[in-house]
């Protein structure tokens, strides 16, 4: 599970494991140089949780710009006296600008949600995050029903975003990639979705500015730890809305990546790789 922490540590003090199989795509929870050093495969569940994991995104978005949350907590708390011009007021999605970060196949099908709604889509591809804006531009292009798509900077995508939502894994060089400086750079009004790791974001940049009013509201999926802390901040501003790590959990996807994880691990059982490996370079035990 994406909770357990398989370090160079635990993998050391497990002589004869063979295999890791993770309930996930992502595999920041295993430090995969260790395992490969080990001989140990690492398989995980890319593919199949794309689309949920992108309703999800999308669905964040949508409820953070027009309050969705907060309207059912206004409608519980019995402040729902009458209709008013000006009740909950909140952002359009279509004709927005989003800005995807993170150019893989959740960014992508991030990108598709996004055409449907008339929406403009900047991205920065997720592997060249911090390569330059020149090497991205001659490297990426959008594939099939993405035209809308358009590579561009970090810098310029922050910029120009209405929404910004993350698609990237959480690796060294993009631990708290949004902080202080890249949220000062958005547009007062936007707003950033998480649904990829909490720690991609220095989560007390961001309640600093969404407490300032230097961004407009969050959406997040994810958050740094996992599970929030009782008292973090976030937790009492209106304009956040949070779930609780649940990107891909829809009943038919949950059971898909069960069964590959599974798959997985029959594949090292009758010795060969995982079929979805996520250190393919192993030379197994
Ligand atoms: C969930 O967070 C995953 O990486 O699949």
């Amino acid at each position: 599970m994406v909770t357990d922490r398989f370090d160079a540590a635990m993998i050391r003090a497990l002589p004869r494991l063979r295999a890791i199989s993770n309930l996930a795509v992502g595999v920041d929870n295993i430090d995969l140089a260790a395992a490969t050093r080990a001989g140990v495969a690492v398989g995980h569940t890319p593919g199949i949780l794309t689309e949920t994991t992108a309703d999800l995104a999308f669905g964040l978005l949508m409820a953070a710009a027009r309050r969705i949350a907060e309207g059912d907590r206004y409608v519980r708390g019995a402040r729902w006296r009458t209709w008013g011009p000006k009740v909950l007021l909140g952002r359009d999605i279509h004709g927005a600008t989003l800005g995807i970060i993170g150019w893989g196949a959740i960014g992508q099908a991030m990108a598709r949600r996004a055409a449907g709604f008339g929406m403009r889509v900047l991205y920065l591809p997720g592997r060249q995050a911090t390569r330059s804006a020149r090497s991205r531009r001659t490297r990426t292009s959008a594939g099939a029903g993405l035209s809308h798509a358009e590579p561009t900077t970090l810098q310029r995508l922050l910029a120009e975003s209405d929404f910004v939502s993350l698609h990237v894994p959480l690796t060294p060089a993009t631990r708290h990639m949004i902080g202080a400086a890249e949220l000062a750079k958005m547009k007062r009004s936007a707003i950033l979705i998480n649904t990829a790791r909490g720690a991609i974001v220095d989560s007390q940049a961001l309640a600093g500015a969404l407490r300032a009013g230097r961004i407009g509201g969050a959406g997040l999926d994810v958050t740094d730890p996992e599970p929030i802390d009782a008292n973090d901040p976030l937790l009492e501003l209106p304009n956040v809305v949070i779930t609780p790590h649940i990107g891909s959990a829809s009943h038919a996807t949950r059971l898909q990546m069960a069964e590959l994880a599974v798959d997985n691990l029959i594949d090292v059982f009758e010795g060969r790789r995982p079929r979805n490996c996520a250190n393919p370079a192993v030379r197994m035990r």
